[in-house]
């Protein structure tokens, strides 16, 4: 990987910040956006803006083309059996709120139960809760490896799905989903995961995988903001209700009834954000351009020189050590505040998250406020790592 050549494509990280070169290593909360993915949002409000599926007139066939398109386009990047089966959403959030509460209308009698896991984000654990259903989280090790013999011991006749993140976005763990998946199916359970923080870092095969349902976010995988995708299995998809209501989701429509349009317009009610799907097509292009294969392994070797460096860091504790981890470090240095570290950090043009990451569950896990969080993406380098850890030995010393 010629990381020069991917660099010159993203335009926002030549800049400089306090004086200082920025250094972003807050990819796991977004990815910066290469100048193809940007141009592509001049583009079509340029020249293709429209609004799909109502106009007979070339520039609104010629949108809904564009935006068609990009749904054949990721059914083909996670390996979905076919385009019906991609729903576009605001994000993985939304995309999670739609299976909850849709599936929850189907599937759910009443005093239900849903299996997620002590490490996921609140937007896989809230949409439930308020869906109705007890949460039954899968413990993990100090390491932040899943303990798959107590998630077996979890399951009752109440259980109704399993939710999953197929990546941690504190630990970094990678979650091992086909195993996951399989002992739910040899219960009979169906399986969503969460990969918003997967699908810009590892190859995603939903069929190899096995799940009924994967969510996705645009920004997390060099897309824009405002754009998502929700994966469902048709079989499960065509027994779901609606979400939303309004304009495209319906077959037709009286003041006594009203019948529903198919897969996957059945699910996307009211204006998309096309622009942004249009520059999704571009994100994916991009990923697929550098090799998500290359980006793996790239992204593995950047993870493994920065926690070497670390570890050498006396006072600095790392959370998350699984052996499959993509490459987010999340780490306290001695008893400081993570906002302190991140802050001065900041100083020296060194961009982390700190906090929570909206895993509070991670946290008491822990018995920790939270974390300083630094995360990679294809356009790191070793010398983005000697830089922060150039800024951590200076901070450091500062705290103490
Ligand atoms: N979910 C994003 C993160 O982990 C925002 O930072």
């Amino acid at each position: 990987m010629n990381i020069d050549n991917i660099r010159f494509q993203f335009p926002i990280l030549d800049q400089q910040v306090h004086g200082h070169p920025l250094v972003y290593l807050d990819n796991a909360a977004t990815t910066q956006k290469p100048l193809a993915v940007i141009e592509a949002l001049d583009n079509y409000y340029r020249y293709s803006n429209a609004n799909i599926h109502r106009g007979t007139y070339h520039l609104a066939a010629a949108a809904t083309e564009q935006y068609e398109k990009v749904r054949r386009q990721v059914c083909q990047f996670i390996h979905a059996r076919k385009p019906e089966e991609i729903v576009f959403t605001r994000g993985t959030t939304e995309a999670i709120n739609l299976v909850a509460s849709s599936f929850a209308k189907q599937f759910f009698t009443g005093d239900d139960e849903v299996i997620c896991t002590g490490m996921e984000h609140h937007s896989n654990i809230v949409p439930w809760q308020l869906a109705g259903a007890h949460i039954r989280p899968i413990p993990f090790t100090d390491e932040g490896v899943l303990d798959l013999e107590a998630y077996e011991s979890l399951f009752t006749e109440r259980t109704r799905l399993v939710t999953v993140c197929h990546v941690s976005n504190t630990l970094g763990t990678v979650n091992p989903i086909a195993s996951i998946v399989a002992t739910a199916h040899a219960h009979g359970v169906p399986v969503l995961v969460d990969g918003a923080q997967a699908v810009a870092h590892t190859s995603v095969d939903v069929q190899a995988l096995g799940c009924d349902f994967y969510c996705f976010s645009g920004h997390k995988m060099y897309g824009p903001m405002g754009v998502g995708v929700m994966y469902g299995r048709e079989e499960l998809l065509e027994q779901m209700p609606p979400y939303q209501g309004g304009g495209e989701m319906i077959e037709n429509v009286t003041f006594d009834n009203t019948t529903y349009n198919v897969l996957p317009y059945k699910f996307e009610a009211g204006t998309p954000s096309v622009g942004d799907v249009v520059a999704l097509g571009q994100a994916i292009d991009f990923i697929q351009s550098v090799g998500v294969h290359c980006i793996a392994e790239h992204e593995e070797s950047l993870l493994h020189y920065a926690t070497t460096r670390m570890q050498q860091i006396s006072s600095l504790r790392i959370f998350g050590t699984a052996p499959s981890k993509a490459a987010v470090i999340s780490f306290l240095v001695g008893e400081t505040h993570p906002y302190d570290v991140g802050t001065l950090l900041d100083q020296l043009g060194i961009a982390v998250r700190t906090g929570h990451h909206c895993t509070q569950p991670v946290m008491d896990r822990y018995a920790i406020p939270g974390t300083v969080r630094a995360s990679f993406a294809a356009y790191n380098s070793t010398a983005d790592v000697d830089a922060f850890i150039a800024a951590l030995e200076r901070v450091i010393p500062m705290l103490s």
